[in-house]
Parts: C-alpha cells; sequence; structure tokens
C-alpha cells in the first residue's frame, strides 16, 4: 500500500461510510473487493488568493471530506458515480478524452489521465463512488478533496507506491491541465500534507512547508455557507490570476528583483500607482497587504495569542471586499454579526470567494451561542439559514478500514 498520511479517522460517521460503501455496491453491480479512502476538505485562514501570486498561506484540512470507494474492473473501463452529484460517467482507460465533459467527472477524469503519465498504460478498470459530508462549491475545496481522493484510491488498486507530495502534484496537474482553473497549489497541499490540530503554512514561491500547531483545547474552526453559488465562480477567479498577473508585469520593472506579485513593496505600489490605474491597484494592493497580514497572523499563534490571528482575518475580509472584490452582501453580513460575538477572535471568506462559505475563529464554549446569534442575524437580512457548522483541524488523506 502506498504511504497515506497518519489519521486514524476516528472523526469519520460509521453510518455515512457504510452508505456510501452501499450505494457504491447498487450502482456498480457485480463490484467486488471494494476499497474506501477518505479525503478532508480545508479552510484558509489567511493568505486570501495570495497562492499564485508566490505569497505565503495557512490553511487548515478539516475532519469533514470526499469519501472515495473503489471497486477494481477487468473490463478496462472508468466508472463514475457519486451520491453527491447527478449521472453516470464511462470511460475507456486506453482512450480517455482530452476535453472535458464540463461535469464533476472531469476532476476523476483529471486524475486518471494524469496517473496514466506516472504509468503509461492502466493496469486495470475501476468503478468509482463519491459520497462523503463535505458541501460541494462552499469554498471548503471539494474539488481538492476529490482529485486527491481518487488519487489514492487509483494508486491504491493499480499498486502504485506513490509519496503523498506525488498525489499533490497529481491533483494539481488535474485541475489545472485538464479541469480548466488557474488555481494555486494551496488546496492540494492542504487536503494532501495536512496533520490533525495543525494549519499548513505553505510558502507558494519555494514550495516550502511547516505544520503549525492550532491550539484545539482552545479554539474552534466554525464554518458558515452562504448557500450562495456562483457559476461565475471559475471564470471571475480567472479574471483575478490574470488581473494580478498585468499587476505584476507593470510593476517588475520597478522593482526587478521581485520574483512575484507578493514580493512588491507597498513604495513600489505607491510609485507605478497612475500606471496600474485603480482596478489593478486595488488587485495588488489586496495582494501586497495580506502577505503582511499572514506573517503577523503566524507570529500571533506562534506566541500563543490567537486574538491576533483573529485581527488578521477581519482586515482580510475588509481588503477582500473592498479591494479585491470578491466578497457579497451574504457573507458580508456574516463576518459583521460575527464582530460584535466576544467569543470570536476573528474571521473571513473562505475560498475563493464569490459566495461560499466564511470561517471563523471561536472561543472553545462558545460556539452554540456564535451560531445562534450568525443565524439571526443573516434570517433578519436573508429571510433563509446559513448552514453553520464546527470543524477540527483534521489529518490528511488515508484508507478507511472496512
Ligand atoms: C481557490 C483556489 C486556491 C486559492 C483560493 C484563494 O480556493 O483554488 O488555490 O487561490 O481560491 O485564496
Amino acid at each position: 500500500m502506498q504511504q497515506l498520511a497518519e489519521s486514524s479517522g476516528e472523526g469519520l460517521p460509521g453510518g455515512l461510510v457504510a452508505e456510501v460503501l452501499a450505494e457504491h455496491c447498487e450502482r456498480h453491480p457485480g463490484a467486488s473487493a471494494p476499497r474506501a479512502f477518505f479525503a478532508p476538505g480545508r479552510v484558509n485562514l489567511m493568505g486570501a488568493h495570495l497562492d499564485y501570486n508566490g505569497g505565503a498561506v495557512l490553511p487548515a484540512a478539516i475532519d469533514r471530506g470526499t469519501i472515495v470507494v473503489v471497486s477494481p474492473r477487468k473490463d478496462g473501463l472508468l466508472r463514475l458515480t457519486s451520491s453527491l452529484e447527478g449521472g453516470e460517467h464511462e470511460f475507456d482507460l486506453a482512450r480517455l478524452p482530452a476535453e472535458r465533459t464540463g461535469t464533476w467527472a472531469d476532476y476523476p477524469l483529471g486524475i486518471a489521465r494524469a496517473m496514466l503519465s506516472y504509468v503509461g498504460a492502466a493496469p486495470e478498470g475501476a468503478s468509482f463512488h463519491f459520497g462523503g459530508n463535505l458541501p460541494i462549491g462552499a469554498g471548503l475545496s471539494s474539488s481538492a478533496s476529490i482529485c486527491v481522493g481518487t488519487s489514492h484510491s487509483l494508486a491504491s488498486i493499480w499498486g502504485l507506491e506513490l509519496a503523498p507530495i506525488d498525489h499533490v502534484h497529481i491533483a494539481l496537474s488535474a485541475e489545472r491541465e485538464f479541469v480548466g482553473v488557474q488555481c494555486g497549489i494551496m488546496d492540494p497541499y492542504a487536503v494532501g500534507l495536512a496533520r490533525e490540530n495543525h494549519l499548513l503554512w505553505l510558502e507558494c514561491r519555494d514550495v516550502r512547508y511547516e505544520h503549525v500547531p492550532l491550539d484545539s483545547e482552545r479554539l474552534s474552526i466554525l464554518v458558515a455557507d452562504t448557500g450562495v453559488r456562483r457559476d461565475l465562480a471559475a471564470s471571475e477567479f480567472n479574471q483575478r490570476v490574470n488581473e494580478c498577473r498585468e499587476a505584476f508585469e507593470i510593476l517588475r520593472p520597478e522593482q526587478p528583483e521581485a520574483a512575484c506579485l507578493a514580493e512588491i513593496s507597498m513604495d513600489t505600489l505607491g510609485v507605478c500607482a497612475e500606471a496600474l490605474g485603480p482596478v489593478l491597484g486595488r488587485r495588488a494592493a489586496h495582494v501586497i497587504a495580506e502577505v503582511g497580514r499572514t506573517a503577523t497572523a503566524r507570529e500571533g499563534l506562534r506566541r500563543g495569542r490567537p486574538e491576533v490571528l483573529g485581527e488578521q482575518m477581519m482586515e482580510a475580509h475588509a481588503s477582500l471586499r473592498g479591494l479585491y472584490e470578491v466578497s457579497c452582501p451574504e457573507l458580508d453580513r456574516l463576518v459583521e454579526a460575527a464582530g460584535r460575538c466576544s467569543e470570536v477572535f476573528g474571521g473571513r471568506l473562505t475560498g475563493a470567494g464569490f459566495g461560499g462559505a466564511c470561517v471563523f475563529l471561536v472561543e472553545r464554549g462558545g460556539e452554540e451561542a456564535v451560531s445562534a446569534r450568525l443565524i439571526e442575524s443573516f434570517r433578519a437580512s436573508f429571510d433563509r439559514d446559513p448552514k453553520v457548522a464546527v470543524f477540527k483541524a483534521g489529518g490528511g488523506p488515508f484508507e478507511i478500514a472496512l
């Protein structure tokens, strides 16, 4: 078996695993020797939109994620079903399509294509069924969770000995090269290399990382999902990536030693304000200030002062709203309401934004009171409830003992 991150899988509801397994058997009649894997989702606490700008990020995996059940097939086909999304997809592994299908199947398909570049030809076919307890499209990285989970499962049934970092690379290439999102490196790293009760400090330019302890006795991670889903999210995300690229091209001549936008100084930004114009100026201002906030937050954690991290999260949200323009009224309402709760250290939108969820750092014991106040305030404005849940900083992928 390939190396899997250490985890007991204790937090995973047994009933849910049994359900996904039963659905696998029902939707893939005749499936034999099924195996099941778990890959977590993630929240990013700091370093918003810094990964593709070469800055450092501070995400954590959560104890919710994707359950992937897989069984081998003799006919060389890749067959995909899901409890969370509709449709059944079938492909011949010897002739995988080069074009994406535009459906959720593109993620596992992208993984199969990326993994085939490691092995040449598929040793055998595979039936996959996906389930789990991670909301899709909420900014909790359901895509990296599916990709990393698929990569672990496929490698297992194909008998490949891959290290956790190989799965991270496979997931990244599937999303970038096949699905076509110009995502940064944060999500598959956060999912694939997670350690329980830790955040991941990841320096994205030279890809160095370190696990930073999170005091789980004292702190809870609370996530409030607005339920807002924007189809345009991927294209707006790509637009931000391109805007940052353009801004860097304009700024670089003024500071030639900078290798990426995250390394540009506030002074350079000031000198080039006119050349950048208002939109690129706002995007660059967010990125450059977020670099400082993220470093301050990490230092606060190191000194056992979560209130420092909390403060930086609140400032990050204000910047994501005003300068990066990736928030929405629903997310803003939750952050405002949390700002009035004494048990909340801080919070911000998580993931790319444009809807999705907010993440809050809450004093242990205060979760229920905070949830009630967030729901009340959200309901007063939008006449419906957000979905609020408490998460632990969880470990990385593992095989579930069946
Ligand atoms: C999305 C991307 C990540 C990162 C965040 C913003 O989640 O997948 O790579 O850029 O947005 O921080």
